[in-house]
């Protein structure tokens, strides 16, 4: 380096250290009740994973060696669930071991021996057929129907059921991994990726940055690569990737619109893989390599705010990440805000605000629902003896937005963004607690501002405050005067609907009055297709208001059961399945239940069970 260089990093660096008061909130791995691991005592910190994918039996098999920051321990633990484990190493030579008693949550703590100068242990295993985490498709069940498929899905507690590790957030381990698939398959994950299949059928793969446990993620199929941009692509079988390259060709302007907000991409390559329509989630921010659903594939872009979304995570979530899952608002709400705020860049302040009060509403039905409980709708919760997904609702997302949104219009953007980037940079690649946050918060940027804020109620009083933001949108008003001339008249003139974006038609269809009847529907479908409707999003809602409704023209309770066998998403197949338990349907329910079930991944499979009382 030139002398004059290092002097100018050394007032940069001065400069940079004046300017960052701020102490990163480190984790010195908090209790916590979703795994077993005592990480204060004995951690890992690095995998190489060596296993293959068995098509045949479903199974995965082969070993996960860990390197371990070992704090004198004679015995580190790891979380298991329904896996078979045949042989224990540390530091290469055979060691004993022990499973814990079975919970049904969080499964098994593998208890193994080691000495207290062990730097490493290894983990021979198989999974099984309960193995929660995987989903084995037939042909059948992908886009192509020629060859099987294999997914993941590790958060919040299932990374545990397909590889042995310590699966809590908390932890931050870096990977390497050996994946042997058969030849016909390409295989990808949360790191680096191939973009061609290999001869042998074997994939090697290295993910550099840390990361918690509940991002390790893999996909096998039948999948080709089209890239978007030199950091951005898809992946698709064959007869989707020119749907999905077309449907994410903003993905580059989006990467470049979050950098300017927060900060760098951290992450080098970001790719989004289109999965079979089983997938339980709209999307899942896998470092590098995004899972999505394909019934975000409009045809016209209209349903991408998922892509930015995910892409968020890669700040909010994946760099800096909620301690516990009692702090999954850090995670969630911060993610909603930043893709609004992405979608605000790209298209407007209209679009971002209609996306903004969509989420309003499911907010306030979410707060309505937990009427007998309201301690679900605080921010913080406290999730001791329950599953981490009793509180992947609608309370950490947009309640938690609301807070941000609320806090930004109070301190004025320009504060709230430079101090979310500073929070982004100071807590990079570590946890941050709720108390944590707020700590942060008080010193960053609400004392040295003078600004009174009412953050506790927010975070732990149930409920949403009153000084809440007031979301706004002429599009979304004019769409219920719309809905109303239509019904007042009972007469529809479609020139009214010109132009109508999705979310527009969602809020439409979304705010029918109770008393609209089946003749008004009828006239509603006949002018606008609603049944036949091509767009996930809008289908959805239409096809709860049928359910409400008792509407059953144009063939609705066929296209509904259609898609609900085919369809998994959670968040979708729930609020048709709620609205059919709400009315008092249960069997009607239970009736398409039945043939959809095999269908789903044991994530939506597990709630519905619930909900329906099915076993
Ligand atoms: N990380 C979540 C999905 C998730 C949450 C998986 C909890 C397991 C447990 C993902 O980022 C997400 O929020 N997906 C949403 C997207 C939507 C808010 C744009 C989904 O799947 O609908
Ligand atoms: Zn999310």
């Amino acid at each position: 380096m030139k002398k004059h260089s290092l002097l100018f990093s050394l007032i940069v660096l001065a400069f940079a250290c004046h300017d960052e008061k701020k102490e990163p909130i480190t984790p010195k791995y908090v209790e916590e009740s979703h795994s077993y691991a005592r990480p204060n005592t004995a951690a890992i910190t690095h995998l190489d994973l060596d296993i293959e994918a068995n098509f045949d039996t479903k199974t995965i098999s082969g070993s996960a060696t860990y390197a371990i920051d070992n704090n004198v321990a004679t015995s580190i633990v790891l979380d298991s669930k329904f896996l078979n484990i045949t042989k224990v190493q540390a530091d290469g030579k055979d060691t004993t071991f022990t499973l814990g008693d079975f919970d049904a949550q969080l499964g098994r703590p593998l208890i193994i021996d080691i000495a207290p100068n062990t730097n490493s242990i290894t983990v021979f295993y198989n999974t099984t057929d309960q193995t929660e985490a995987l989903q084995w498709l037939s042909p059948q069940q992908t886009a192509d129907k020629t060859h099987p498929f294999l997914f993941t899905q590790g958060q919040a507690i299932l990374t545990r059921s397909w590889i042995p590790i310590q699966d809590s957030p908390q932890i931050r381990i870096t990977y390497n991994a050996t994946v042997k698939v058969p030849k016909a398959l390409m295989a990808v994950m949360s790191a680096e990726n191939p973009k061609e299949k290999t001869a042998d059928g074997i994939y090697t793969f290295k993910m550099k940055q840390p990361i918690s446990p509940y991002l390790m993620a893999l996909a096998v199929g039948d999948i080709q690569y089209k890239a978007v941009s030199h950091r951005t692509g898809v992946y698709a079988e064959p007869s989707m990737v020119d749907k999905a390259q077309a449907e994410f060709s903003d993905m580059e302007k989006m990467v470049v619109a979050a950098e300017n907000l927060y900060g760098d991409y951290d992450w080098d390559q970001f790719d989004v893989i289109v999965l079979p329509p089983s997938f339980p989630f709209g999307g899942m921010e896998n470092p590098r390599l995004t899972f999505a659903t394909p019934t975000v594939i409009a045809g016209d872009k209209s349903l991408t705010s998922l892509i930015a979304h995910e892409l968020a995570h890669s700040w909010s979530g994946n760099l800096v990440t909620n301690a516990t899952w009692n702090d999954f608002w850090l995670n969630e709400g911060f993610t909603v805000y930043f893709e609004i705020r992405i979608m605000e860049a790209l298209y407007g302040k209209d679009r971002a605000n209609m996306i903004a009060l969509i989420g309003r509403q499911d907010l306030e039905e979410e707060v309505e629902g937990f009427k007998n409980e309201p301690e679900m709708t605080k921010l913080k919760l406290d999730l001791t003896n329950k599953n981490p997904d009793d509180g992947m609702n609608s309370i950490a997302y947009d309640k938690g937005y609301l807070f941000l949104r609320t806090l930004e219009e109070t301190v004025g953007r320009e504060k709230f963004d430079a101090f979310l980037k500073n929070y982004f940079k100071t807590n990079a690649f570590s946890t941050v607690t709720t108390e944590g946050f707020v700590d942060y918060l008080n010193t960053n940027l609400l004392e040295p501002n003078a600004i009174e804020f009412n953050v506790d109620e927010w975070i732990y009083q149930p409920g949403i405050p009153d000084n809440q933001a007031v979301i706004v949108s002429d599009k979304f008003e004019n769409a219920r005067r719309t809905l109303q001339s239509f019904l007042d008249q009972k007469t529809v003139d479609v020139s009214k609907t010109q132009n109508w974006t999705t979310q527009e038609w969602v809020h439409f269809i979304r705010n029918f009055p109770e008393s609209i009847t089946v003749e008004d529907m009828k006239r509603l479908d006949d002018a606008f297709h609603f049944t036949n409707s091509s767009n996930s999003h809008i289908a959805m809602v239409w096809f709860e208001q049928a359910i409400n409704h008792d509407y059953h023209d144009h063939h609705v309770d066929q296209k509904i059961e259609d898609f609900l066998i085919r369809v998994g998403r959670r968040w979708y197949v729930s609020t048709l399945y709620k609205a059919f338990k709400r009315h008092d349907k249960v069997d009607e329910a239970l009736e398409i239940y039945h043939k959809a079930r095999g269908n789903y991944h044991s994530v939506t499979s597990n709630t519905i069970d619930e909900m329906l009382g099915y076993n």
